[in-house]
């Protein structure tokens, strides 16, 4: 589900687009309202056994913030919500960052105050880049998975890469077989040779 970014389920929750005056407007918990009988509804129909991720704008500069977004996913957690994919904005711009400028994982505090806080899994989102980067989130325990979006554009063999990088993937096991073969044996037998997402060129490397 992707509540975030100001789509409907979001437009409930922040009180800068919800002016209604029924069960649905008012109090945090009416505005809430929607987004609760959203997931009970996905929960039933999808199957258990399936996770349940919500995104969330933590914060959105517009009256919704990081202790909303806590209060809320304390009460989707029981329901059956399994991560929250933690974005922001999209009320009145993009991005919004309170914990400091727009560059590598901005959006990384809200992922880590929402497993801190709301005690659930979260999703870390934004500018998320490097294969370092993304292991040392996971490995300081600020969230429990990375989502990539632009840098999977810019390199959609970033899996691979990165298993390289962090050397897990030596065999190259996360490929098909016809290229795991070639890219295993230059590894092994070239080594003066790195990939070209390792440095610039050869010249400036
Ligand atoms: C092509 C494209 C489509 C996207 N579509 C959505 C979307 O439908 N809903 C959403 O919440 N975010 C969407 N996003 C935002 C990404 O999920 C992500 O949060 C954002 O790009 C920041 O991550 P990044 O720095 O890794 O790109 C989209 C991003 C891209 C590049």
């Amino acid at each position: 589900m992707r509540p975030a970014h100001g789509y409907l389920i979001h437009q409930f929750l922040s009180p800068f687009s919800n002016v209604r005056n029924d069960e649905y407007g008012g109090s945090e918990l009416n505005r809430m309202r929607f987004a609760i009988e959203v997931v009970e509804s996905v929960r039933a129909h999808w199957p258990a056994s399936k996770p349940l991720f919500v995104r969330f704008s933590v914060e959105d500069d517009a009256g919704w913030g990081p202790e909303q977004s806590v209060a809320l996913a304390k009460i989707l957690k029981p329901k059956g919500v399994d991560v929250i994919d933690c974005s922001s904005g999209g009320m009145r711009g993009s991005p919004v960052v309170s914990a400091g400028p727009v560059t590598y994982g901005y959006q990384v505090p809200y992922a880590e105050r929402l497993r801190k806080d709301a005690d659930i899994m979260s999703m870390a989102v934004g500018l998320i880049v490097h294969a370092d980067q993304a292991e040392q989130i996971l490995q300081e325990g600020r969230a429990d998975l990375i989502a990539l979006a632009r840098e999977l554009l810019y390199n959609p063999n970033w899996p691979m890469d990165a298993a390289q990088k962090l050397g897990v993937d030596r065999q190259f096991g996360s490929v098909p077989p016809a290229q795991a073969y070639w890219l295993a044996k230059r590894a092994q037998s070239v080594k003066s040779v790195v990939p070209s997402t390792y440095m610039k060129g050869l010249s400036n490397g």
